[in-house]
């Protein structure tokens, strides 16, 4: 053969224009889908609120892992090819059920993804704040410690956050009151980097930098979940090729109030609830 040919190979690349399929308790998860969007705006997706139900983050994990389940369902009845569990609680307390449940569909939780960013980090004390559900189950330490034991973790359960956010209070002396006397707690005080460990979180992390003033790094899922879910889609030939994505949002329970919220969490400006019922 003449070695001044260049010779190409094309391999064929195999897509997967199906949607991706994202839910939470509420809207906090919409941060996710909002970090999915603009990292990869060619995914159509299908989000899935269950604001009937919210808080998830004060229920049993046998109540969780129900819900999660009925969830997963719709979203693989309507085609999805993956589901982003858009919720730390659930992550916690129903990634392994859904995953033996549905082997046959990708399912990512959000917080693996942010264990292996912040062991590489090189941290010695990291701090992780959520629900309470979240740090009973103890998953972030667990994970933390399973990969590098030398790290501690300080965890600490934030109720009010949630609520809080809910109700439009971020950016205000009420917000700032509350962040502060959750960060200023004695235990937080040796830490070198903080877990946003809610998807309602990302909201407020420019006023929990504030409060930090660069002292303490501030670590968030969005963007961090999106790249694992991304990397991962390509690696298995299943991102989409397709030119026009198509986006759904619906919730299990339509109030003027989530209506109205949404917006905040998510830069889509078109954004539509619909409402529907899975549970009678
Ligand atoms: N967004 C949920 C999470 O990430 C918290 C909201 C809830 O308690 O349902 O844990």
């Amino acid at each position: 053969m003449n070695p001044d040919i260049n010779v190409r190979i094309f391999f064929a690349m195999n897509y997967d224009n199906r949607p991706i399929g994202i839910f939470d308790s509420g809207i906090g998860g919409l941060t996710i889908a909002d970090g999915l969007i603009q990292l990869m705006p060619q995914e159509s997706m299908i989000y899935f609120g269950d604001t009937q139900h919210l808080p998830y983050g004060d229920k049993s994990a046998k109540t969780v892992q129900r819900y999660a389940l009925g969830i997963s369902e719709f979203l693989l009845k309507n085609n999805c090819k993956a589901i982003v569990i858009a919720c730390n609680t659930a992550s916690a307390l129903a990634f392994d059920i859904i995953k033996e449940k549905f082997p046959e569909v990708k399912v990512y939780n959000v917080i693996d993804p942010v264990v292996e960013e912040v062991i590489e980090s090189k941290k010695s004390t990291i701090g992780v704040i959520a629900t309470r559900a979240t740090i009973k189950s103890d998953m972030y330490a667990q994970k933390i410690k399973k990969l590098n034991p030398q790290i501690s973790v300080i965890s600490l359960a934030t109720p009010l956050l949630v609520p809080m956010i809910e109700e439009g209070f971020h950016n205000n002396n009420v917000s700032h009151d509350i962040i502060s006397s959750y960060l200023s707690k004695v235990e937080l005080s040796k830490i070198d980097e903080l877990i946003l460990g809610c998807t309602h979180y990302p909201l407020i992390k420019e006023e929990i930098k504030q409060y930090y003033k660069g002292r303490v790094q501030i670590i968030d899922s969005p963007t961090i979940v999106a790249k694992r879910v991304s990397n991962d889609l390509q690696k298995c030939e299943m991102l989409s090729n397709s030119n026009e994505a198509n986006y759904q949002f619906y919730v299990s329970d339509l109030t003027d109030s989530f209506e109205a919220s949404a917006g905040r969490f998510i830069h889509y400006s078109n954004i539509q609830l619909d409402e529907v019922k899975l549970w009678g």
